[in-house]
């Protein structure tokens, strides 16, 4: 079995930094309402901070008083205005996915969103498909069902809608249209997909109707005025260090400030009934979400079936969960995440690319990828597919075996975490 011979510091904690989905949909709330909002523990990375620099573009006003805290003036939603320029939305799936929805019901407000190569090459059907049901008037440029996208903002129609995808994207987009267009929804998915969106609704005052755990109605009038956001830590961040620390020969890791919300904390679960002693202290929370410290301490891991109705809980920790699996008895294997090919990259491929190149004997499905216990690894230059959860699933690995492994360009890690590096640098000593 694989072993890391790296010893934790002694006392070491860190705080991850504000959590990416929150931190979006906090702009796109903060814009809504009419009136000053205050943003605290925002995540000052490219994918959020495009978001914001887009909705500054519309007339809202955002003035940073340091340390991820922002002042938000808006006029409201009724007075947001047509940008002068294209909106780039840069790698941010959830940025462009989520306005779009939101754009789509602005009556008489005219955009035209956009983002780097990889984002140019996401599937933006899943949200257009049902924003057409609404009425919408949204097209992909290309004809490609990709972006960039053109979205002539008008009164939406109501809808009743049934998810072929447990996605908190598609989810969120219809839920922003309809506020912003103020017409019913009914949405329904097979799994619950993270529900920040609905949580951050109720804290503004909005009630949802509950028709089974996965299915709910809203209804207009949606009027809302500023409100004190306060975004938790990322437990998507955190999970890069939960695994360094259950990998690690000895020490403890404390994280500070992670959210907990139930649909975000299957990687907690998973790694759980692999065998990681992982705590949970000073539980709290805040703006609607649940938040808390982590624990983590040195563990032996074991293979564990992941069953299919974990996976929209764990989606964005696959790569770094695979790490682990490394160093577990008996291999690893995920399954049904199909999805995953329709990430920041072909993330299936990612990996089955890259652990190939560092020996490991992988078998690759439409929908996951398997491995038997592994023994060694051999150094290799590691491709990031302009991908920042891949760069820093092995650089964590690089890490713990402190061995010759590159990664051909760290730069997008940038986009979700960028301290991740200096905490590296810490952990090293
Ligand atoms: C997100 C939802 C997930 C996740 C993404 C963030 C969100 O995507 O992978 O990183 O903030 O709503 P899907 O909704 O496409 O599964």
């Amino acid at each position: 079995m694989l072993l890391s011979n790296f010893q934790i510091p002694s006392n070491f904690s860190l705080i991850v930094p504000g959590d990416k989905s929150v931190s979006h949909r906090s702009v796109l709330f903060a814009s809504l309402a009419k009136g000053e909002s205050l943003i605290s523990g925002f995540l000052e990375a490219e994918d959020p901070l495009n978001t914001m620099r887009s909705f500054s573009k519309l007339g809202v006003e955002f003035s940073k008083l340091g340390n991820g805290q922002y002042k938000v003036k808006s006029p409201g939603k009724l007075g947001l205005i047509s940008p002068a320029v294209e909106l780039d939305f840069g790698n941010g799936g959830t940025g462009i996915r989520l306005s779009a929805g939101l754009l789509s019901g602005l009556q008489g407000v005219d955009t035209q969103l956009t983002g780097d190569a990889s984002l140019r090459k996401r599937p933006m059907k899943r949200i257009i498909d049902p924003l057409a049901l609404m009425g919408a008037d949204i097209q992909s440029i290309p004809g490609d069902g990709k972006a960039p996208l053109k979205i002539s903002g008008k009164k939406l129609s109501s809808i009743s809608y049934k998810s072929p995808i447990a996605s908190a994207q598609v989810k969120s987009c219809l839920m922003l249209a309809a506020i912003a267009s103020d017409v019913e929804l009914e949405y329904e998915e097979d799994e619950l997909s993270r529900d920040h969106t609905e949580n951050m609704f109720r804290f503004l005052g909005g009630s949802i109707k509950h028709l089974s755990k996965t299915h709910f109605k809203i209804k207009p009038p949606f009027s809302f005025v500023g409100a004190k956001f306060q975004v938790p830590g990322d437990i998507s961040s955190a999970a890069f260090f939960i695994v360094f620390g259950l990998l690690a020969k000895s020490g403890s890791i404390l994280i500070q400030n992670v959210g907990l919300n139930p649909a975000r904390t299957g990687v907690i679960t998973v790694l759980r009934n692999m065998g990681g002693r992982i705590e949970v202290e000073n539980e709290r929370s805040e703006c609607g979400e649940i938040m808390g410290d982590l624990r983590v301490y040195p563990s032996q891991l074991k293979k564990v079936e992941i069953t299919s109705d974990l996976i929209p809980s764990i989606i964005d920790e696959i790569p770094i969960l695979t790490i682990a699996g490394l160093f577990s008895e008996n291999g690893f294997e995920i399954k049904n995440s199909e999805d995953l090919r329709a990430k920041e990259s072909d993330r299936i491929h990612a990996m089955v690319f890259n652990l190939q190149k560092l020996g490991v004997i992988v078998d690759e499905t439409k929908d996951g990828y398997a491995f038997n216990e592994i023994n060694k690894i051999n150094s290799a230059l590691i491709e990031s597919f302009h991908d920042h959860r891949i760069a820093m699933s092995f650089l964590i690995l690089k890490t713990l075996l402190e061995n010759e492994i590159k990664i051909d360009d760290d730069s997008w890690i940038d986009t979700s975490f960028p301290e991740f590096k200096e905490i590296i640098g810490r952990l090293k000593g």
